[in-house]
């Protein structure tokens, strides 16, 4: 990790003003002492994301983002910390200084080193193509198809068998850190071998156009199908999306991602250029993020075998999360977009585009597929998952229009449905865990079944903590230490507040940077700050508050014990320990009051 002094992120904090920064991409209303507008972190109508002027942060209360203005760049633009530093060092004109730390600078170089490596060896492995050692794989892009624009394109190219790229890259004037930095190049004993070999080669390209990696493909059915660079100084699976430099020149509305490297080309070939493709891997969340910035909506096309997949299904709910609106496409006769568009064409697989269905639509479907509606047992199963899918639908009119659908398709009766939704209500509200997963704006308000009281007790607690006065934090410290706190990140939270306050850092304002690597708690921490809770330094107060939590948390805690006690089948020992615990608890209990 590259690190930048304080002083100096300070400076170039104080010289961006977030209202500034974020109006620039979000359109502002002032209320209040605040700013309003609509998310740009996910999709909504109503303004709930934040800006206060006077923290210098911002908030969104719908999706839990949040940060300082530092923060803001890194996510909206995509880059990570330092480069988000780096924008606003610009921005305000502040030229920063070589970095203090020699071997960051030297770090930095050597990247630059492996983009110029990447590139030299994406055109002449491209270049090579065209000569007569590459016989192989000229016949191989002729049996796929691929035209000479494509491979142009796409600076398609061949790894021969017997090639030296050690002796290449040493020619062209590069040592050998940065050779085996770029790893293509693979150091055996004294020997120095060239990780393609005899493979088709698919340069991958960020979409500053910068060569970051390579994927391979044997020209035959031996195995490894593929290999791919690993991750290094300049690649990131997570970070890229194979063929979005090319596909955010093509202006349309939607982009859709396949899974392999010859999807992309194939059907960029046929005049489909809104392509990219995942490689085979889940789609992250910086994936979706970097979607999002060319398009609203994102149609999946994936292979037939792979497209109802658990972790397919995972990360279309992170777009889905994201704000982005998703369709997946359904194929047959096919196994994926590149067989299917050159045995169809291209008019039939833009047909499959605009009839892509629903996320909702697809999980229906996936559901439906092990099951057989003509059991029983099936059908009460299939029931309850269409419900549970159906309550975490908002909109009650999205949500008939739905059960409307399903009724129709699987020939169900609409009342079956309500009614198994309104079991489901019903159950909830006895308290019983449901195991589904949530819109992120609830799983925000109420977290992981902490009571409200308790969460917001927690929080006001920490917004003290943050205030940084010493007094405070010793009278807090006495009753309450971070184990005590509920919520997971709380007591990370509160930990590194303990820990700052014993180093003698009263001064907490870098406290959202101490999670640089932490968007969750980030998010908790702005929620926090954003909510105001005008608490007066008043020892009794703290005293007051204090005390009251302590009584949220033992009475959470009596509720949970009654509960394991009255139902569960347990042990003696385990019922032993839980009664000698709650009696324990009773006492504390009646010293609080
Ligand atoms: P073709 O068989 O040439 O049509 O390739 P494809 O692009 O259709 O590949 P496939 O659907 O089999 O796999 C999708 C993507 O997963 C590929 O483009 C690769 O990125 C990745 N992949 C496939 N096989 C392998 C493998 O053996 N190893 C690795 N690391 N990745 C693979
Ligand atoms: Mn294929």
């Amino acid at each position: 990790m590259v690190r930048y002094s304080e002083e100096l992120i300070d400076d170039i904090k104080n010289s961006n003003d977030i209202v500034d920064i974020v109006s620039q991409y979000v359109t502002l209303k002032r209320s209040g002492r605040n700013f309003f507008g609509l998310c740009p972190f996910h999709k909504e109508k109503t303004p709930s994301f934040s800006v206060s002027p006077d923290k210098q942060i911002f908030h969104c209360f719908g999706c839990g983002a949040g940060g300082n203005v530092i923060h803001f760049i890194s996510k909206i633009e995509n880059v990570d910390f330092k480069e988000s530093l780096e924008i606003l060092a610009e921005r305000a004109g502040i030229t920063l200084p070589t970095l203090e730390n020699s071997f960051d600078e030297k770090k930095q170089i050597l990247k630059e080193k492996i983009y110029e490596i990447n590139k030299e060896v994406a055109l002449h492995y491209h270049e090579l193509l065209y000569k007569p050692i590459s016989k192989p794989a000229q016949e191989y892009v002729k049996k796929r198809k691929l035209d000479n624009k494509t491979l142009k394109d796409y600076y398609i190219g061949y790894a021969p068998i017997n090639f030296n790229l050690y002796g290449f890259l040493k020619e062209k004037g590069f040592n050998d850190e940065e050779i085996l930095a770029s790893d293509l190049v693979i150091k055996k004993g004294n020997t120095y071998i060239d990780r393609f070999k005899n493979r088709l080669i698919f340069p991958i390209q960020d979409v500053r156009n910068r060569f970051i990696a390579f994927g391979g493909r044997v020209l035959d059915n031996s195995l490894p199908k593929y290999i791919n660079s690993p991750e290094n100084l300049v690649y990131s699976k997570a970070r890229n999306l194979y063929g979005l430099n090319i596909a955010k020149n093509s202006k349309l509305e939607k982009i859709i991602i396949v899974e392999g490297y010859m999807d992309v080309i194939s059907l960029h070939q046929r005049g489909i250029e809104n392509v990219v493709a995942s490689c085979g891997t889940a789609l992250t969340e910086a994936q979706g993020r970097l979607l999002r910035k060319y398009a609203e909506k994102v149609i999946i096309s994936y292979d037939s075998d792979s497209a109802g997949q658990a972790a397919t299904l995972r990360g279309l709910e992170i777009l889905n999360n994201l704000g982005c609106d998703i369709r997946i496409l359904q194929m047959e006769g096919a196994k994926d977009p590149d067989e299917y568009v050159i045995k169809y064409g291209n008019g039939r697989f833009n047909n499959l585009v605009e009839n892509a269905i629903s996320l909702i639509e697809f999980k229906v479907k996936v559901l439906k597929k092990d099951l057989d509606l003509e059991n029983v047992n099936d059908k009460v199963k299939f029931l309850n998952e269409v419900a549970k899918l159906m309550s975490t639908i908002d909109n009650k009119i999205e949500q008939e229009i739905y059960i409307d659908k399903i009724s129709k398709d699987y020939n169900i009766s609409r009342e079956a449905i309500y009614a198994q939704i309104n079991k489901l209500i019903y159950s909830k509200n006895q308290g019983q865990k449901i195991l589904e997963k949530k819109p992120i704006n609830k799983e925000n308000k109420k977290e992981d079944n902490i009571p409200t009281n308790l969460l917001k007790r927690e929080n006001m607690i920490i917004a003290l903590l943050l205030d940084g006065k010493v007094e405070v934090y010793n009278k807090i410290k006495k009753i309450l230490s971070p184990e005590d706190f509920k919520r997971v990140e709380n007591k990370e939270i509160v930990q590194k507040l303990y820990e700052e306050f014993e180093k003698g850092n009263s001064n907490i304002d870098n406290i959202l940077e101490i999670f640089n690597e932490n968007e969750k708690i980030i998010g908790i921490l702005t929620g926090i700050m954003a909510e105001d809770n005008e608490i007066k330094d008043d020892q009794k107060a703290i005293e007051d508050l204090v005390k009251n939590y302590k009584k949220e948390r033992l009475l959470a805690r009596k509720k949970e014990i009654i509960k394991i006690l009255e139902s569960k089948e347990k042990s003696i020992e385990e019922t032993k320990l839980l009664e000698k615990e709650l009696q324990n608890l009773i006492i504390n209990l009646t010293q609080l009051k």
